[in-house]
């Protein structure tokens, strides 16, 4: 079994102060396998907002999966968004933007959505589909497959099709092909999980689609800041989402949900005890 702990959007420079340690000291406590950050971790692209980032992840467990968000371009610099988009990023966060993890049990690959070109849609490209697969692929065996990008490649019902990362259509196609276990993003600032929409021009495999909320940031679109803890057991998935609680200084369970990948996709199981907390 393997746990993953998934942030996002922590957007330093616009953070809610007090969610910072108490979030290191959840995440820290969960013992986490992994940590993945699925993208803007700044609210500017500021060096001494990612300097603040680079801080908190220095305080988090490893390894991790950090990957860029539109956020962490430039937004009023022209020159620098033109030229060195991602400069500061790769200067404090990670000279790496489409990092790679493997063990016995999971493969994990991250991938850059975040463009100079668009100010906060994102895009993915056939060479960045085809080396995640790639990638994954080399690692071999029957191990969890796992994709990680800022721009989510489907939605959950609820929202409206903008934020849906460029050729989402084209990278699911992709990701079934090599056989993608789970695809965790951010950027919408709301959580949510669901096997991705059937498409008739998609082959059948769906992904597990695991949306986070921003962890820190103020800019919270009607929910409480919040992160998931992702078990992975063979077949077997559980996100637990934690969000903050101002009153009690921490993170507390607030939502369960669990799959089973059957062969015809991801069949949503009922939790038998939602009251247990970690
Ligand atoms: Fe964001
Ligand atoms: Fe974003």
């Amino acid at each position: 079994m393997r746990t993953l702990a998934h942030l996002s959007d922590p957007h330093f420079g616009r953070i809610e102060r007090a969610t910072v340690q108490a979030l290191i000291a959840a995440v820290t406590q969960a013992r986490p396998d992994i940590v993945v950050v699925s993208g803007d971790l700044t609210q500017r692209a500021k060096a001494r907002e990612f300097q603040e980032a680079r801080r908190f992840l220095d305080a988090l467990p490893s390894p991790q999966i950090v990957v860029p968000g539109n956020h962490d371009v430039p937004l009023y610099n022209v020159l620098a968004r033109a030229l060195r988009p991602l400069r500061n990023y790769q200067r404090y966060i990670s000279q790496d933007l489409e990092p790679f993890y493997c063990d016995e049990e999971i493969a994990v690959v991250g991938v850059n959505t975040a463009r100079s070109l668009t100010f906060t849609g994102g895009r993915i490209n056939r060479q960045q589909v085809a080396q995640s697969c790639a990638r994954l692929e080399c690692c071999g065996g029957n191990r969890t497959r796992v994709v990680v990008s800022h721009h989510p490649f489907d939605l959950p019902e609820s929202h409206e099709l903008h934020g849906l990362v460029g050729r989402a259509d084209m990278a699911l196609a992709g990701f079934a092909c090599c056989r993608v276990d789970l695809i965790l993003s951010g950027h919408l600032h709301t959580s949510h999980s669901g096997e991705s929409a059937p498409r008739d021009d998609i082959p059948s495999y769906p992904a597990l689609v695991i949306h986070a909320g921003t962890a820190t940031s103020t800019r919270t679109r009607g929910e409480l800041n919040s992160f998931n803890l992702i078990q992975v057991d063979g077949p077997c998935v559980s996100i637990q989402c934690l969000a903050w609680h101002r009153e009690r200084g921490s993170f507390l369970l607030s939502e369960t949900a669990q799959f089973q990948r059957t062969p015809a996709g991801w069949s949503h199981i009922p939790p038998a005890d939602a009251s247990d907390e970690p």
